[in-house]
């Protein structure tokens, strides 16, 4: 039995390895990490008190896969209900012929399901830094005027940068039966568009488990793992033959090959069939955690390295 996760599932990881441990699947384990992260207020890129888009709304997007089945549950740009996996973990395990639930449709399946919902999402420090954050950043912006009709395109450019403002949430763990989850959580970038929706709810983009191959899951900037189906493409790579790090690496280099005038930065964390893992990255130094059921604690480990030239409204950014 074996758990994965971004740096930032350290708080989860406790809860999942006790899901496994108890004889729980892998998706209890997955759900049971994230719900965590989810809950953390000073988590600010999941679940409650992540950074809200530009208008100030807490807009959330969750996936999780089952390996074993190749089922999936996904919701996206869903307010007021701070755990998105469970919601998108019901939207997989309910009678319902459908994989992903967005806006209304989200939240009205949730309340019908009974998903907890909170009647404030935010902190007042989290609304205090909204609000300083989009003056200082983009003097366009006139929020004592905004009503739903008022312009956002050229403040969603200068304030949205997911090189400041981005996070998310992965993990993939490996049950007692050998079922493979991956499951994804996030709030999206900061001060993103009203109904922007990232890789994280994207069955094959930010999210993929193959119980025959293996998992990927996927941080960073969503439009990139969007473009070039990141962690469908990972699997697809070990479904080829490739060792876990050749396919990781290759992954990553696809990326490379995206034009367009905004590349940022982009993460990944996999696993093969046999529990062989790797991180890779972007950004030098970052990390990520792991842990087998027979260790007392989960270890930190470093990602490997992959460069892409990043750059922002097509200039090169340093
Ligand atoms: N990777 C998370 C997002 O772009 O929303």
């Amino acid at each position: 039995m074996l758990i994965i996760a971004s740096a930032n599932g350290a708080v989860g990881m406790d809860a999942a390895m006790c899901a496994l441990r108890n004889g729980g699947s892998a998706v209890d384990a997955v759900e049971a990490g994230i719900r965590l992260v989810e809950a953390d207020p000073a988590e600010r890129s999941v679940g409650y008190n992540g950074y809200p888009n530009i208008l100030g709304q807490l807009e959330l997007d969750a996936s999780i896969m089952d390996g074993g089945t190749l089922n999936s549950g996904a919701v996206a740009i869903m307010r007021g209900f701070p755990y998105a996996i469970s919601v998108a973990r019901q939207v997989m395990d309910r009678k319902l012929p459908h994989v992903l639930l967005a806006g209304e449709g989200a939240e009205r399946f949730a309340r019908e399901i009974g998903a907890e919902q909170w009647s404030s999402m935010l902190s007042d420090e989290v609304k205090g830094i909204w609000r300083e954050r989009l003056i200082e950043n983009s003097a366009l912006l006139d929020m004592d005027a905004m009503d739903g009709d008022s312009p956002l395109l050229d403040a969603v450019e200068l304030a949205t940068d997911p090189e400041r403002v981005a996070g998310t949430v992965n993990f993939i763990a490996i049950d007692g039966k050998g079922d493979i989850c991956s499951g994804v959580s996030t709030s999206g970038w900061a001060w993103k568009y009203p109904g922007r929706v990232g890789d994280s709810p994207i069955i094959g983009a930010g999210n993929y488990a193959d119980n025959r191959h293996g998992a990927c899951a996927c941080t960073g900037m969503g439009e990139m793992a969007m473009r070039a189906c990141s962690a469908y493409g990972l699997v697809s790579y070990l479904r080829a033959g490739l060792p876990i790090q050749a396919a990781g690496q290759k992954a990553m280099e696809d990326l490379r090959d995206l034009g367009g005038d905004y590349i940022g930065g982009m993460n990944l964390i996999a696993l093969d069939s046999a529990g062989n893992h790797v991180g890779m990255t972007t950004r030098a130094g970052s990390t990520y955690i792991y842990q087998h059921a027979d260790m007392d604690a989960h270890r930190e480990k470093e990602r490997q390295f992959v460069e892409i030239p990043a750059r922002w409204a097509g200039e090169a950014r340093v």
